[in-house]
C-alpha cells in the first residue's frame, strides 16, 4: 500500500510535471562535443505499426560506451510499449564521425533464424536522436534466386542537420548489405555527419508531418458533407416539430373541449396516451445510470484532451498525448459522479453506493480486462507491448485512490443538486400495456436505424484516426477532429429524437434504453468498419496482430458507444421533458 500511494504521487507528479513544463533531461540545447544519445526503440514487423519487440531483442549488438546521464519514462510511454534502449554509440555534439565498428559478432543457429525470420517479416526499427524518431529496415530478401537470399544491413549512416546549439534535423541510410549464412562474421559499423541547417527548432517535427494525407481534399471535403448533413437535419428536425407537433398540440386541446362521452367515444392516440408511462424508470437503472454517466466522462475527457492537443504539439514529445488523456480522464471524474448519481436519484435509486462503484469502474474494469487478455498474448510473444506489471500497479492505484473519490465527490454533489424528481407528469400505479404496433417501429429497429446517420457523418474520420494509429502517421488535425466531434453530437441528438418521437407515437413509452442504444448503435458500424479496415486496409496477420487490433477496436467502438449513447439519452430526455410539459394532462 505504500509503496503504491508513493508510486501514485510520483506519477502524478510527473504527469503534471509533463503537461505543465517542457523540460526532462534533454533540454535540447547542446554545445560543441556534448553526449547526444541514440536511443534504440523498438522492431517489428512493417506492415503493424502496433506489434512491436525490444530492439534488442534481435541479436543487434551495442556499442561500446556505457556511461549515460540518467532517463525517465512516463506512463503514457511504458503503455505505448515505448522501451528505450541506450545503443552504446559515441556520438558528440557537432564532431563528425568517419565509419566506425559498433562490433563483430559471429552469427550462431539461432541469431540466424532470429534474423532471417525478421527479414521475412519485413521487420523495421525505431530509434530516437533527441527525441527525433527515425526508422530503418533490417534485411532485404532477394527473391531472384532460389531458394531465396536473406541480407542484412550493417552500416548505418547518420545526417544530423543543427541549427545553432540545438539538433533540427536527424536522416538515416543504411547501406552494406550481408548474406546471412551460418557463421558468418558480422560487422556492424556507424559513421556519423553534421550539417548546419536552416531548419527551426520548432519546426522540426513537420517533416513528420503528411499534410497531403490529412489535408487531402476528401477530407476537407467529408467535412463540409458532413457540416451540410447538419444542416439538412435540424432544419428538417425542427420544420417536422412545429409542424406536427402543433397539430398533436391543437388535436389534443380540442379533444379536451369535448366532453367526458365524446372523449370516450373519440379516438385519442399518439404519444400523449402514455403521458401516465413515459417517466416510469427504465429496466436496470442502475446500469442504466451509469452507461449515461460513463458517457459523460467519456465526452467531456475527449472534448478537452482535444482541445489541449489543439494547443500543444503532443506529438513532439512520445506518449504524452496518452499522459495528458488519463489524467484529463482522472480529472474529469467528478462529471461521471454528478450525472450518473444525479440520474439515478432521480430515477429513484436507492442504491446509491453500489451505482457510484459501477459508474466510476465501468469503463475502467472493460479495458483491463482487455488490456489483461492481450497482455496474456503479448507476454507470450514477448511483445514490448506487454504492459510491465508496475505500470498496471499505477494504473490501479489512479482508479482506486484518484477515479473513485473523485467520482464519489460527483455523486454527492449529484445527488444533492440535481437528483430531485422534475417530471411534469406523475406515472400511474400499473404500467400500460404496449399496443402491437408495425415491425419497423419495434424498439430493436429503431436502434439499428439510429446510429446510420452519425456513422455516414464520421466514418471519414474514423479512416484518418484508424490510419494514424494502425499505420505510420502522426495524427496532427485535431481542429478536424474537434468539428468532427460536434458534427456527430448535433447529428445523434437530431437523429434519436426523431427515432423516440416515432417510439412514443407508436405508445411505447421504452424510451430510455431506446434512446441510449439508438446513439451506441454508431459504434457497431464502426466496428463493422474496422472489420472492413482490416481486411482491406492493412496487412496484418498472425494471432497476436488480429488479437490486438480486434481487441483495442472493440474498446475504442464501445467507448465511443458509450458516449453517443449518452448524446442521445440527453437529447431525448431535453425533447420528452419539453413536449410532456407543454400538453395539459388532466
Ligand atoms: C535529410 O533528408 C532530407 C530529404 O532528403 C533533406 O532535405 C535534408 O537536408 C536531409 N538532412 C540532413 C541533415 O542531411
Amino acid at each position: 500500500m505504500q509503496k503504491c500511494s508513493s508510486s501514485l504521487a510520483l506519477l502524478c507528479l510527473g504527469l503534471l510535471l509533463a503537461s505543465v513544463t517542457q523540460a526532462d533531461e534533454h533540454d535540447h540545447l547542446y554545445k560543441q562535443d556534448d553526449e547526444v544519445v541514440l536511443w534504440m526503440n523498438t522492431v517489428g514487423p512493417y506492415s503493424n505499426r502496433q506489434e512491436t519487440y525490444a530492439y534488442y531483442s534481435l541479436p543487434f549488438c551495442k556499442g561500446t560506451v556505457t556511461e549515460l546521464s540518467h532517463y525517465h519514462e512516463t506512463l503514457g510511454e511504458a503503455l505505448l510499449g515505448v522501451e528505450l534502449e541506450f545503443s552504446g554509440l559515441d556520438i558528440k555534439f557537432k564532431k563528425d564521425m568517419p565509419k566506425s565498428t559498433i562490433c563483430t559478432k559471429t552469427l550462431s543457429g539461432d541469431d540466424l533464424n532470429a534474423f532471417i525470420y525478421a527479414v521475412q517479416n519485413q521487420y523495421w526499427y525505431q530509434m530516437y536522436v533527441d527525441d527525433l524518431p527515425l526508422w530503418g529496415m533490417v534485411g532485404e530478401v532477394d527473391q531472384s534466386v532460389s531458394p531465396p537470399v536473406y541480407k542484412i544491413y550493417t552500416h548505418k549512416k547518420f545526417d544530423i542537420g543543427f541549427n545553432k546549439n540545438q539538433i533540427v534535423d536527424v536522416n538515416m541510410s543504411t547501406t552494406d548489405l550481408v548474406t546471412l549464412t551460418k557463421d558468418a562474421e558480422l560487422t556492424f559499423s556507424y559513421e556519423i555527419n553534421y550539417k548546419p541547417s536552416s531548419v527551426n527548432f520548432d519546426d522540426r517535427f513537420d517533416k513528420y508531418l503528411d499534410p497531403t494525407f490529412f489535408q487531402h481534399r476528401i477530407h476537407w471535403f467529408s467535412i463540409f458533407n458532413s457540416f451540410m448533413m447538419v444542416i439538412f437535419l435540424v432544419g428538417l428536425v425542427w420544420m417536422i416539430f412545429v409542424r406536427t407537433l402543433r397539430k398533436d398540440y391543437a388535436r389534443y386541446q380540442k379533444e379536451d373541449e369535448l366532453d367526458d362521452l365524446d372523449r370516450d367515444l373519440g379516438d385519442e392516440y399518439g404519444w400523449k396516451q402514455v403521458h401516465g408511462d413515459i417517466f416510469r424508470p427504465p429496466n436496470y437503472p442502475m446500469l442504466f445510470s451509469a452507461c449515461v454517466g460513463t458517457g459523460w466522462h467519456v465526452f467531456s475527457s475527449v472534448f478537452i484532451t482535444i482541445l489541449l492537443a489543439i494547443v500543444g504539439e503532443f506529438y513532439t514529445e512520445r506518449g504524452s498525448l496518452l499522459s495528458a488523456a488519463i489524467f484529463v480522464y482522472a480529472a474529469t471524474a467528478p462529471v461521471n459522479g454528478y450525472s450518473g448519481g444525479g440520474l439515478y436519484a432521480r430515477l429513484g435509486g436507492k442504491r446509491w453506493i453500489k451505482q457510484l462503484i459501477v459508474s466510476a469502474f465501468l469503463l475502467p474494469a472493460l479495458v483491463s480486462g482487455v488490456a489483461f487478455a492481450i497482455n496474456f498474448i503479448a507476454i507470450y510473444y514477448h511483445a514490448s507491448r506487454a504492459i510491465p506489471f508496475l505500470t498496471m500497479i499505477a494504473v490501479t492505484c489512479i482508479c482506486v485512490f484518484v477515479i473513485l473519490p473523485l467520482t464519489l465527490v460527483g455523486t454527492i454533489l449529484g445527488r444533492n443538486i440535481s437528483g430531485q424528481k422534475n417530471n411534469p407528469c406523475r406515472v400511474n400505479a400499473v404500467p400500460r400495456p404496449i399496443p402491437d404496433k408495425k415491425w419497423f417501429l419495434e424498439p430493436a429497429l429503431i436502434v439499428m436505424m439510429g446510429g446510420i446517420l452519425p456513422f455516414g457523418s464520421i466514418f471519414i474520420e474514423m479512416y484518418f484516426i484508424f490510419t494514424s494509429f494502425w499505420a505510420y502517421k502522426i495524427y496532427y488535425v485535431y481542429g478536424f477532429m474537434l468539428l468532427v466531434l460536434i458534427i456527430l453530437t448535433i447529428v445523434t441528438t437530431c437523429v434519436t429524437i426523431v427515432c423516440s418521437y416515432f417510439l412514443l407515437n407508436a405508445e411505447d413509452y421504452r424510451w430510455h434504453w431506446t434512446s441510449f442504444l439508438a446513439g451506441a448503435s454508431t459504434s457497431f458500424y464502426v466496428y463493422l468498419y474496422s472489420i472492413y479496415y482490416f481486411m482491406f486496409k492493412t496487412r496484418m496477420y498472425g494471432l497476436f496482430q488480429t488479437v490486438f487490433y480486434f481487441g483495442y477496436m472493440g474498446l475504442f467502438s464501445l467507448a465511443l458507444g458509450l458516449m453517443c449513447g449518452m448524446i442521445g439519452y440527453i437529447g431525448t430526455a431535453r425533447f420528452v421533458h419539453k413536449i410532456y410539459s407543454t400538453v395539459k394532462i388532466d
